[in-house]
């Protein structure tokens, strides 16, 4: 038995109290078996002005590790020992004593990791509702939610794509990145090249509309980004920071730009990757831009609507990694920072919602 199975053994979902993991330890490298603590509560009677959500899906980011070290990130409070874990996820209202939300409804927004959630709806937890539309409720934690509207306003509003451009993507396999790749090659038409970890990872992307991808795991990756980028790249997407984006700064065209999505490959370093070639930026008139998912909310419903669109027809594939049950969020979380998922990782805590309105 690993120390992850000992802690989910013997777990059942309990439909009449609220269950949660919760911060136990603050993580030191990647998360482990004991930095989580799984709690009961009962469910709380609703007042006026409340609302009960019952949780059909969590998200699995890497930002999570963040959150449990304590730091105060994606406009999130600090979580203290024993505080439950953030997370957002997919609900549906099961009780209502808001008037602004009806028992049926189903939204996405910051559940944390439970069971159950009593909510006032406020600003801060970000609920949005899910009108039913013939697509997955699953879908708002990927492309249909704010892993969607990073990709669309990363690469749309921060990468400026143009006609002709020849894209990188790192990451190209992951919640983010399996997005982007699709936007620029079967959206956009643009030439993609993906970066990758492992052989199964290429040939997803390969499949997913890159030209080529390369291997980080297996590759050099100076000498593979020559051999891909000959006459050098127009956007790239960067969802890994570290060596990669120094390499990739090496290859800027004129007017180049770099989407500094994440930095995943830095998170658990005790001292960041020191850019030392930024320089580079210089000689091509290119630029490097972050971006943050939360101050794009503006074109939630045009990015949404877009993505469904393309959805339905066929030229984005939303690519979905789900652990199935709520006692597996801490394995599947483990997971991510050793470059396990493919696509959105999501935990199916009681599937798709009933009765949807
Ligand atoms: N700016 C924003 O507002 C915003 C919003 C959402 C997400 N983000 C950031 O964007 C990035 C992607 O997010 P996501 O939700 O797509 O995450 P994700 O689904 O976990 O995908 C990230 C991918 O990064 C790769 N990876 C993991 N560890 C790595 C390492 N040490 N070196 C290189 N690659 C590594 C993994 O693929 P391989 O196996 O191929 O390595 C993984 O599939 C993250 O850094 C996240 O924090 C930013």
């Amino acid at each position: 038995m690993t120390e992850f199975s000992r802690l989910s053994a013997g777990f059942e979902l309990d439909e009449s109290s609220v269950q949660k993991w919760c911060v136990a330890r603050r993580p030191d490298g990647n998360v482990r078996a004991g930095d989580f603590e799984l709690k009961h509560a009962p469910i709380p009677e609703l007042e006026a002005g409340e609302v009960l959500l019952r949780t059909q899906y969590l998200s699995l980011a890497p930002v999570m590790r963040g959150y449990m070290s304590g730091e105060a990130f994606a406009g999130e409070q600090p979580l203290a020992i024993g505080d439950t874990i953030h997370g957002r996820g997919v609900a549906q209202i099961v009780k209502s004593r808001h008037p602004e939300w009806q028992e049926g409804q189903v939204v996405q927004g910051q559940l944390g990791w439970q069971t159950f959630k009593v909510s006032r709806m406020t600003p801060e937890e970000k609920f949005r509702q899910m009108p039913p539309n013939g697509l997955p409720a699953s879908l708002g934690l990927g492309a249909l939610g704010m892993t969607g509207l990073s990709a669309w306003a990363g690469f749309y509003n921060v990468g400026d794509p143009q006609d002709g451009d020849t894209v990188l993507v790192s990451g190209a396999v992951g919640g983010v990145g399996s997005l982007v790749i699709q936007m620029a090659a079967n959206v956009s038409g643009c030439r993609t090249v993906g970066i990758a970890g492992g052989s199964t990872k290429c040939a997803k992307a390969v499949e997913l509309g890159c030209e080529i991808a390369i291997d980080y795991k297996a590759e050099d990756v100076a000498s593979a980004l020559s051999a891909a980028l000959p006459e050098g790249l127009d956007l790239y997407f960067d969802n890994v920071g570290g060596a990669t984006l120094d390499a990739a700064m090496d290859h800027l065209r004129q007017s180049a730009r770099i989407v500094l999505c994440g930095s995943i490959s830095e998170y658990t370093l005790e001292t960041p990757f020191r850019l030392p070639n930024y320089t580079r930026l210089r000689r091509s008139d290119a630029q490097m831009r972050g971006f943050f998912v939360y101050n794009h909310l503006d074109d939630w419903d045009r990015a949404m609507d877009e993505m469904a669109d393309w959805i339905r027809t066929g030229r984005l594939k939303p690519v979905e990694q789900i652990t199935d049950g709520f006692e597996h969020m801490p394995t599947a979380l483990a997971g991510l920072y050793s470059g396990e998922n493919m696509g959105k990782q999501l935990c199916r805590v009681r599937g798709e919602p009933e009765d949807w309105i």
